[in-house]
């Protein structure tokens, strides 16, 4: 993990040391408009690098059969490894048509927790995967930072997580130059999705010293960055604060396997209806503190979060609804929406909803066990 300006024309040379010599460029149409792709190009070939091609065909909510075809064009080019240049929806594509480039098969076949071919039966080494490079081009999903990567289903209507050791990226560039062009809505749907890691991670089941220490500093530099990096495009510190935060706040969660149930409610709206994952957080995290500040323990630790945050609470009783309101007013003066309805999700919606985000992962680590009709309570309380 290198951070810092204009480390794009080093990528060729840190990519050399893992091993890579004609890496498959992993990227979207709209980061391919921006230019960037040449300056990473010359980067790679500084270092000796030549890119094998450059797949540019991944879509915002990325599913299955991009990623197939993803590793087909690994296969047909030649490629040695993987060069992802872009948001979650690309890294999360690059992680996964890795693991079939390597081992052949298809995407559902490595679903779950530590399902990728292992030395042996059981929980055995895993077997390494070609290597993978980062270059983020928003500053939330983390994915540069974790071990998961979610496609969706679009067929089954679900997001499908694999989570195994081997998807770490071996290199992850954070450089502010990545993140010029951000749109300030994308730059403020993806600041919140790592806001909301940060606060889910803190008060999960989970949660200890080491895992409070990033938590902590993601969220003071997101309190210090977010506004400026949305408002304010052009300041590059705060981008670069942003691209920082992100990959810090992922960390805590066992590297992107577990969050709370704001990422629960986030996962099941995405999968049935399309709601991008940082929008749905920013909606549904408010709601998610109010429901486990509920529990007095869960209060106290919202309490530290509030204190950093600069939020006035009287005692701990009221620092979940306090935390709440800040998360919300947030929101707001980041001009995302605020309720699940204004993004295509109707009261017919709640009770499916409510049992994919009950079967979600994410629901095991929250702090507070929720019921099927507190969820649905829950989801009904956003729309
Ligand atoms: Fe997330």
């Amino acid at each position: 993990m290198i951070a810092g300006r204009d480390l794009i024309a080093s990528t060729g040379f840190e990519f050399a040391k893992e091993g890579a010599t004609r890496p498959l460029v992993v990227t979207d149409a709209v980061v391919r408009g921006t230019g960037l792709l040449e300056r990473v190009a010359d980067g790679l070939r500084d270092g000796g690098l030549e890119p094998a091609a450059v797949f540019d065909d991944v879509p915002q909510d990325s599913g299955i059969d991009v990623v197939e075809r993803c590793a087909a064009a690994a296969t047909a080019s030649g490629a040695d490894s993987f060069l992802a240049v872009g948001g979650g929806s690309v890294m999360d594509t690059a992680k996964a048509a890795n693991a079939l480039f390597t081992h052949g098969g298809r995407v559902r076949d490595y679903e779950g927790l530590y399902a990728l071919p292992r030395e042996a039966e059981g929980l055995g080494r895993p077997l390494p995967l070609a290597p993978l490079a980062c270059l983020p081009t928003t500053a939330g999903t983390g994915s540069e930072a974790s071990l998961a990567a979610v496609v969706k289903d679009h067929a089954a209507g679900v997001k499908v997580e694999l989570a195994d050791f081997p998807l770490f990226p071996r290199l992850a560039i954070l450089d502010p130059e990545c993140t010029r062009t951000l749109p300030a809505a994308v730059a403020a749907a993806s600041g919140m999705d790592a806001l909301t890691h940060a606060i889910e991670c803190y008060v999960c089941t989970e949660s200890n010293p080491h895992g409070d220490a990033f938590c902590l500093q993601a969220l003071a530099m997101i309190r210090d960055s977010l506004e400026r990096a949305v408002h304010e495009p052009g300041d590059e510190e705060a981008r670069g604060s942003m691209l920082i935060a992100a990959s810090l706040a992922v960390v805590p969660s066992g590297s992107g396997g577990f969050f709370g149930v704001a990422h629960s409610i986030a996962h099941a709206c995405g999968g049935r209806r399309g709601v991008a994952h940082g929008v749905a957080n920013a909606i549904a995290l408010p709601h998610a503190i109010r429901f486990n500040a509920a529990l007095p323990a869960v209060a106290a630790r919202y309490r530290d979060l509030a204190v950093l945050l600069g939020v006035e609470t009287g005692g701990a009783a009221e620092a979940g609804e306090a935390l709440a309101d800040h998360v919300a007013a947030l929101v707001r003066s980041l001009g995302l929406p605020g309720r699940l309805s204004e993004v295509g999700v109707s009261a017919e919606d709640v009770p499916a909803l409510a049992d994919a985000a009950m079967g979600d992962g994410c629901t095991l680590v929250n702090p507070r066990e929720p019921s099927e009709q507190q969820m649905a309570d829950l989801v009904r309380g956003a729309l």
